[in-house]
């Protein structure tokens, strides 16, 4: 599909927006009864209410054309069928096969990579479970009651949201920790309170050269080697990698390493043995019905029409208010303390997906790609950064996430955060008019011109965008859920934008720059080919070193 159907496209959508620029959503919905119902759609026990948007029929109509023209289906499809999206790097972008509940097989460059991928889990299921009953020990004999994740990005990110979104299900006496920071203080930090007779380390790197996390392990075996002694490190290590020989010269034993594909990408991983310190923490049959709950969304993307398609839709919306009005960031906001890491976990998923800027055929985008996305939990982020989605300069649509079930029976707190939630985006929607202020102050002893001088402060604009996604519980099988109709919402939008999705060279420069930089940095190296203000800081560094 060519980027001249795409700038039509996203011509078309910005004539609906200058036919709803001036239409407030407190109208919209004044004027029709059934807006809920026209704009939520739902899946299993989980909604999708989109009414609290700035849309009508003719401009979702506008954006489902859009994904029809872009090839959207064509596209999902072909993802499925193992060809090599992924251009760059030539893959295929299989992370539904690590999760794929059916029969058929799953090809790749003709084979069937679902007996590998059963295999791996069958692995996984046994060393979670010996793990977590004591068939699997320390050196000295010890029951493992720490397991210390070393990865970074994708290697950690996924397993780390998981892991606490899931708390509910975990042991006390079985705790993981995330290790990926190259900052000493993370790795200190963590091994501080561990024995390290009873600490195993899972390292977690498609690549296995990934700097940050070979110097953690590097690190971390020297800290097991140096109380337990160097024999000890075979029983204390495991690995998850693409790269076997690698891990093998690290000198992880072969029956601790567990392997993936390289049609996984990073930030998709979570599904494969990188999810192995889940397992652990949750239990194998908590892990796999994550995995099923994500099995179940892709059928729904695979199968579901556009227009009851929730990542479709959602992917649409994010186009309509990227390319349509020009926001230029998105929050995600739980309503659900364990999900505190979801946003930046996201942030990987989406930003590092679609900030590109160049098309699959190598030009320059002529329109706007992905946001940036933020966000924390509810209600903590009503007490700070709030104050700027009600009442700043810029429109930040906004996901709210919540469940209808806690898993504490604490009230009233589960009503309270949900009453918060739904109170955001319908104060959101609705705003506060000047006449609203002037009308809440009459009465409360101001002056005229005290009430005057103070409602401009106090009016709320409202019309400010948002979806809620209302679910059950945050159980595994609803978290897999939620997890995939974000990966697809993704690949909804880097197929609309016209980008590889599943490349990510952006982050390459920085790390041949650190490469360079160290030597300098260690004071081995002379920093004269560099600009004065890296120069600058060097001196600088070097004069506080002393
Ligand atoms: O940040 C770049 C990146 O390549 C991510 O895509 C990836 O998840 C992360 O680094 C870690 O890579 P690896 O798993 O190979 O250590």
């Amino acid at each position: 599909m060519s980027n001249k159907v795409r700038k039509a496209g996203f011509q078309v959508l910005k004539k609906h927006k200058k036919r709803l620029a001036d239409t407030s959503m407190r109208e919209l919905f004044a004027h029709d009864d059934d807006r809920f119902s026209a704009y939520s759609a739902s899946f299993g026990d989980m909604l999708l209410d989109y009414s609290k948007n700035r849309i009508d029929s003719q401009s979702m109509a506008a954006l489902f054309d859009l994904a029809r023209e872009t090839d959207v289906e064509g596209r999902r499809d072909r993802m499925w069928a193992g060809e090599p999206i992924n251009i760059t790097e030539h893959r295929s972008v299989l992370h539904m096969a690590l999760r794929y509940g059916g029969d058929e097989a799953v090809m790749v460059e003709g084979a069937d990579v679902m007996p590998a991928v059963r295999d791996v889990l069958a692995r996984i299921k046994g060393f979670s479970n010996d793990v977590r009953d004591g068939a699997i020990r320390g050196a000295l004999g010890d029951q493992f009651t720490d397991v210390v994740n070393i990865g970074i990005g994708g290697s950690d990110l996924g397993p780390a949201m998981v892991t606490l979104a899931l708390a509910p299900y975990t042991r006390a006496n079985l705790r993981a920790h995330y290790v990926s920071n190259v900052d000493g203080a993370h790795m200190h930090d963590t091994l501080k309170g561990l024995d390290p007779a009873r600490t195993l380390f899972i390292i977690a790197s498609k690549t296995f050269t990934t700097d940050e996390t070979m110097t953690n392990a590097h690190t971390a075996r020297k800290w097991l080697a140096d109380a337990l002694g160097e024999q000890a490190v075979n029983d204390h290590f495991a690995a998850v990698s693409t790269n076997i020989e690698g891990c093998q010269a690290f000198g992880i034993r072969e029956d601790r390493i567990f392997g993936f594909w390289d049609w996984v990408g990073g930030r998709y991983s979570v599904w494969s043995a990188i999810g192995l310190p889940v397992a652990i923490a949750v239990g194998y049959d908590n892990f796999e019905a994550f995995l099923r709950g994500a099995y179940e969304m892709d059928q729904h993307f695979l199968t579901a029409p556009l227009e009851e398609n929730l990542p479709v839709i959602m992917g649409l919306l994010g186009v309509w208010y990227r390319n349509a009005w020009g926001f230029a960031t998105y929050a995600v906001l739980p309503y659900d303390q364990r999900l505190s890491r979801f946003p930046a976990y996201l942030q990987q998923q989406d930003m590092e997906s679609n900030g590109k800027s160049v098309t699959l055929g190598g030009k320059t985008t002529p329109w706007e790609t992905g946001p940036v996305i933020w966000g924390e939990p509810g209600t903590n982020g009503q007490h700070a950064f709030y104050q700027l989605i009600h009442q700043g300069t810029s429109v930040i649509p906004c996901d709210f996430l919540v469940a209808a079930n806690p898993h504490e029976e604490l009230p009233p707190h589960h009503a309270k955060l949900v009453a918060n939630c739904f109170a955001q985006s319908e104060a959101l929607m609705l705003g506060k008019s000047e006449e609203e202020v002037i009308s809440e102050l009459k009465g409360t002893g101001l002056s005229k011109a005290e009430i005057k001088a103070l409602t401009p402060h106090k009016v709320f604009p409202g019309n400010r965008p948002s979806n809620t996604i209302l679910y059950s519980r945050l159980d595994p099988a609803t978290l897999g859920k939620l997890v995939a109709l974000y990966e697809h919402k993704v690949f909804v939008q880097g197929t609309i934008w016209n980008v590889n999705s599943y490349d990510q060279w952006g982050v390459e420069l920085g790390k041949q720059l650190a490469k360079a930089l160290l030597p300098k940095v260690e004071g081995a190296a002379s920093a004269e080919s560099h600009d004065s203000s890296t120069r600058g800081l060097l001196d600088h560094f070097h004069a506080l070193k002393g």
